[in-house]
């Protein structure tokens, strides 16, 4: 695969190089909540611009379905980027019309600009490969090289994730070699004990990562909404915890397939209702009352989690314990998460919620190993699935 400093020796000034970057980040309005992002991506962009490439920047912003909507511009993205930069950023209002043609061709070297999110063309997405070809064909047009530098979006088979790669001169970018790097430490031979951390709502969400991780894995903990369909397939009620019904035979499989090692929680924070002002109760995990839902993981499974992670040697954590963003259900994340960020082994954070929780409870970032910038895609990676953003890269 080749990389930005192959790309840099061969000589970037004069040349427009398509920057594809993730900067996929919440917004609360046009306030962006957390700017992780903009700033992992910054140091390609500054690369090539102070190696006197004229850089076209092509993002996505949330799912906007292929329809024009204010609300998911990358406007205020590129203005955060011009702060983080400390350069001006050009703006193009369109992401291969008037505006990008005008905004790319009156570049100077070292100039930056950032298209409008890619994802107001319905191309981009499409399933049809003449379609995301032609559109593809439009976006290699505001070029003369490619660099994929989005290592949030290489699991999605886009325009301007795959099929401009098959157009133009491509390499990869610093950020997606670090991530790709970090994985591999996680999938071939890790040092032991590997203890994988796995929360959130949705158990159909992990399932295949669930099984690619088992047979790799020590230890498996559990937490998040996920869980309560385990308890569930133990023969626990979870009164109106999450449960995803339809899964509960396979996760009494995989209970009975790996009995040693899935560790579920053994108590639960649970409340009549997710709200700032709940009144609380930790109850065994065994013992949910049919009127109440398991909002968080209880401090006896913190202390249990925080015993299995104390003496791992290689730690991979994606998903939050419980409903962090509600401060009476924030505990469990908190102390899962100050355990794992207390390991003396290789730390790794599987992005997406599990690093919002991170920054919104206020932990310290330097005492993670790596904190991803891709969900979805460290996930698909360590389920070894083939992720074209990667493939096509190395083709
Ligand atoms: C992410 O947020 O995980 C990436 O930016 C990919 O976004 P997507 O899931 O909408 O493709």
């Amino acid at each position: 695969m080749r990389t930005l400093d192959d790309l840099l020796a061969d000589g970037v000034a004069g040349r427009r190089v398509l920057v594809r970057s993730d900067l996929n980040v919440p917004l609360d309005g046009e306030k962006i909540t957390d700017d992780r992002r903009i700033v992992s991506s910054a140091p390609v962009h500054d690369a090539l611009a102070k190696a006197g490439a004229r850089v076209v920047v092509c993002a996505h912003l949330g799912r906007p379905k292929g329809l024009r909507d204010p609300r998911y511009s990358l406007r205020p993205v590129a203005a955060r980027l011009s702060e983080v930069l400390g350069r001006e950023v050009r703006f193009a209002s369109d992401v291969v019309g008037e505006s990008a043609q005008i905004t790319t061709a009156a570049l100077v070297d070292g100039d930056v600009a950032v298209l409008e999110n890619v994802r107001f063309e319905a191309a981009e997405t499409s399933k049809d490969e003449a379609e995301r070809g032609a559109f593809a064909d439009r976006l290699a047009a505001l070029a003369d090289a490619y660099v994929d530098d989005a290592f949030g979006a290489v699991h999605r088979k886009h325009a301007s994730v795959y099929d401009i790669a098959l157009r133009l001169p491509h390499c990869a970018g610093t950020l997606v070699l670090r991530e790709l790097e970090v994985l591999r430490r996680l999938t071939e031979s890790p040092d032991r004990p590997y203890v994988v951390v796995l929360g959130g709502s949705k158990v159909s969400d992990k399932f295949g990562v669930i099984e690619a991780l088992l047979p790799k894995v020590d230890r498996l903990l559990v937490g998040g909404g996920m869980c309560f369909t385990f308890l569930a397939a133990q023969g626990h009620g979870v009164g109106g915890s999450l449960l995803e019904a339809d899964q509960v035979d396979a996760c009494r499989r995989l209970l009975a397939d790996n009995p040693d090692k899935i560790v579920l929680p053994s108590d639960v924070v649970v409340a009549a209702e997710v709200s700032d002002h709940a009144a609380t109760e930790v109850v065994p995990a065994a013992a949910i009352p049919d009127d109440r839902k398991g909002l968080d993981v209880g401090p006896d499974t913190v202390a249990e989690f925080g015993a299995a992670l104390a003496g791992a040697r290689t730690v991979f954590w994606n998903g939050p314990m419980g409903v962090f963003e509600v401060t009476p259900f924030a505990e469990g994340t908190r102390g899962v998460a100050q355990a794992i960020a207390g390991c003396d082994g290789l730390t790794v954070v599987g992005g997406g919620d599990s690093a919002a929780a991170i920054r919104q409870l206020g932990l310290d970032e330097a005492a993670f190993g790596h904190i991803s910038t891709g969900g979805g895609a460290s996930l698909e990676f360590l389920e070894g699935r083939t992720l074209p953003g990667i493939a096509v890269l190395e083709g």
